[in-house]
């Protein structure tokens, strides 16, 4: 079954109630669903492939074929003829954008598309945000402010401009290894045509099925605490595959890491205590990310019993 696709443009119509619901369904059974009529102009996103694709031919795809650590280790596996699978590492090119960063010095028009891109996905995300609390009942403006540690502005907003080159043997390496997201609101826009990207749901791997131009939402284990539960983080992954390159541009609206996290107090007290048996934590998110940092593809309920017992 293909993870819901919805029409982003029907909530500010007739059809508000039904997108609503669509979208509290893709949030409550899936953690995934891709927008379209998302409002982000298809010239830019045309912009945003071809940027990141010229980035990644000019200035990173030789390096990763001469020097990169999984390209020396596969080979290594390969020629002592092991059969075992490199497990700590993946099949991926990847670098952060934040506001500040050093920019790709060799790609024309980078930095100005990708600046612009990335201020629409911020507003993207921020509808997004007050959609959930409204899906989930709680005041308007709730996750972001959470989010904000109260204050304007302080959440952290980045992109991770990823590429998975076509890889000689896929079944001896991941292209990203399973792990549910440290953060709130993930905006992924993935490869027109190279799938890989796989969700576990009902215990089964199922595609994420490339759509052109659709921006694929999910959630990260911080709206998994502050729902209570409601809105489960989802574990992912890509697989590596023999042909063609992926390109996967994913942007991020975390927490500030000085923001306390905890549920909601409207969920908490409409739960039902039977259902509410795992007891989400209140934590800092910079205590999170720390033991996020050492267990990414580890389950996330040690690390919510970690920053419990911290506090
Ligand atoms: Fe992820």
């Amino acid at each position: 079954m293909p993870i819901p696709v919805i029409d982003f443009s029907k909530l500010n119509g007739e059809e508000r109630e039904k997108t609503m619901a669509e979208i509290a369904n893709g949030c409550e059974e899936w953690g995934f669903f891709q927008l379209v009529n998302h409002g982000i102009p298809v010239e830019l996103l045309e912009r945003v492939k071809k940027v990141t694709t010229e980035c990644y031919k000019v200035e990173r795809e030789e390096n990763f074929f001469k020097d990169s650590t999984p390209v020396k280790l596969l080979k290594e596996l390969i020629e002592k003829n092991g059969e075992e699978k490199l497990e700590n590492l993946d099949w991926e090119d990847v670098f952060l954008l934040t506001d500040d960063n050093e920019w790709p010095p060799k790609t024309p028009g980078f930095k100005e598309t990708m600046t612009e891109y990335r201020a629409e996905l911020k507003k993207l995300a921020e509808k997004l945000m007050e959609v959930m609390d409204e899906n989930l009942g709680i005041p308007k403006g709730h996750i972001k402010k959470l989010f904000n540690g109260g204050d304007e502005e302080t959440a952290f907003f980045g992109t991770k401009v990823s590429h998975y080159p076509p890889c000689p043997h896929p079944e001896r390496v991941t292209g990203l290894r399973s792990h549910t997201d440290a953060g709130g609101v993930i905006l992924l826009f993935q490869d027109d045509v190279v799938g890989g990207l796989e969700i576990l749901k009902d215990g089964k791997w199922t595609d994420v099925q490339p759509i052109p131009n659709a921006i694929c939402i999910n959630t990260g284990d911080q709206i998994e605490v502050l729902s209570n539960g409601r809105y489960k983080s989802v574990w992912h992954r890509v697989q590596a595959v023999p042909n063609g390159t992926r390109r996967s541009i994913a942007s991020f609206y975390n927490p500030s890491y000085n923001a306390t996290i905890e549920p909601a107090s409207q969920l908490i007290q409409k739960e039902n205590k039977e259902v509410n048996h795992f007891g989400y934590p209140k934590f800092v998110f910079g205590d999170y990310m720390s033991v996020y940092t050492e267990q990414k593809f580890l389950p996330k309920e040690p690390r919510f019993e970690a920053v419990k017992a911290a506090n």
